[in-house]
């Protein structure tokens, strides 16, 4: 998550889409935040400044973005996972863009069911013990159990999506932010046989840690691994990774602010390798990109990297050369 700023980055791409090449799919008119793509290849979109659920078909010649639901009361989505077929979990909150800090007890779990007519969008819970709750994943075959990420708190929670009941599964030095807010500690997240992989937005990191699964909680079975830290450049924004999406090779497509797509790769130490934008930040197609996630249905949307951005921007980049 990155809302600071946004509006200056709205402005700078007042030329409008078609001033740019590929590969940006779609200029959406809100800063966008997470990212989770449905059986049908249909992406779901988030922003932290607007309390509506999209939705875009990267399939159609021209897809539309369309409103899913407007959640009452809030101004932000967060994190958002599919956790059972076809129903998805999200966070909705009132966060203030300036302290990226969500209003005491403003946070809430929300399932969206798409195996209804129509989307059937209910409560799932109040969270009003997680003051940043951000990236959200679901743990394989325990299909009602969450893993949140609190930002802030430098945790990661336990969600139960039927009953929306929370607790702290894990707490570790590598999950904390490094100052006082607006400082981002642990950020995106996501499983791996048996292995939570997360990203530190503010200490540049991305790490692991073996799970357990007993009595119904989950628990860390090691202790956290570093794999990786971005390179920082002098006299340059900090670099900052966010959400990111894993491959079947077990590559990490890491979204990093300002402005870079880069691949940590396992085969060789998790060696980085920028393919999207830049570290300079200066890549008008991908201003501070905020999550990633790969295509569903054809061979093709499953080899194609949708990556999103504060801007609004929705860049698809064909994997399958890499
Ligand atoms: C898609 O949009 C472009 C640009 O607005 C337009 O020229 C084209 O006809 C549209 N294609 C379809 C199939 O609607
Ligand atoms: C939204 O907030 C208003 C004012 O606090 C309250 O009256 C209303 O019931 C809330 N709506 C929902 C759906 O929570
Ligand atoms: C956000 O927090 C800042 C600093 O506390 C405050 O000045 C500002 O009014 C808040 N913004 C909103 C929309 O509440
Ligand atoms: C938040 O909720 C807790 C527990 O329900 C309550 O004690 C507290 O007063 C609430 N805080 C605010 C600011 O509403
Ligand atoms: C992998 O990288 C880490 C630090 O980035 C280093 O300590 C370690 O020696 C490397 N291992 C190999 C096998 O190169
Ligand atoms: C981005 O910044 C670098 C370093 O200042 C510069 O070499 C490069 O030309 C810039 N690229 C663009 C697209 O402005």
């Amino acid at each position: 998550m990155l809302i600071l700023g946004f509006t200056v980055f709205l402005s700078l791409l007042s030329v409008g889409a078609s001033a740019f090449p590929p590969p940006i799919v779609y200029q959406a008119p809100v800063t966008l935040e997470n990212i989770a793509v449905r059986a049908s290849s249909q992406l779901l979109l988030t922003s932290a400044t607007s309390p509506t659920l999209f939705t875009f078909d990267p399939t159609a010649v021209n897809g539309t973005f369309t409103a899913v639901h407007t959640f009452p009361n809030v101004t932000s989505l967060t994190g958002i996972v599919e956790y059972r077929p076809g129903v998805f979990a999200l966070f909705a909150s009132i966060i203030n863009a300036t302290t990226r800090r969500a209003a005491p007890n403003s946070t809430s779990l929300w399932s969206v069911d798409f195996t209804a007519q129509t989307p059937l969008v209910r409560e799932i819970g109040a969270l009003p013990q997680i003051p940043l709750a951000n990236g959200l994943t679901a743990l394989p075959g325990a299909p009602d159990v969450l893993l949140c990420a609190d930002s802030l708190s430098g945790a990661v929670w336990q969600l139960d999506a039927r009953t929306g009941a929370a607790r702290v599964a894990i707490e570790d030095a590598t999950m904390l932010p490094d100052g006082p807010p607006p400082a981002t500690g642990i950020n995106g997240l996501h499983i791996r046989s048996n292995y939570l992989y997360f990203t530190n937005s503010q200490l540049g990191t991305f790490s692991r840690v073996a799970l357990g699964f007993k009595g119904g909680k989950v628990t860390a079975a090691g202790a956290v691994q570093r794999l990786a830290t971005v390179p920082q450049i002098a006299g340059k924004d900090q670099q900052q990774p966010d959400d990111f999406a894993l491959d079947a090779r077990g590559r990490a497509w890491v979204t990093v602010h300002p402005g870079a797509v880069t691949v940590f790769s396992p085969a060789a130490n998790w060696t980085q390798t920028t393919v999207l934008g830049n570290l300079d930040g200066n890549d008008t197609a991908l201003i501070h990109p905020t999550a990633a996630a790969f295509g569903r249905g054809s061979a093709a949307q499953r080899e194609t990297l949708y990556v999103v951005t504060a801007a609004g921007q929705v860049v698809a980049l064909d994997t399958s050369g890499y």
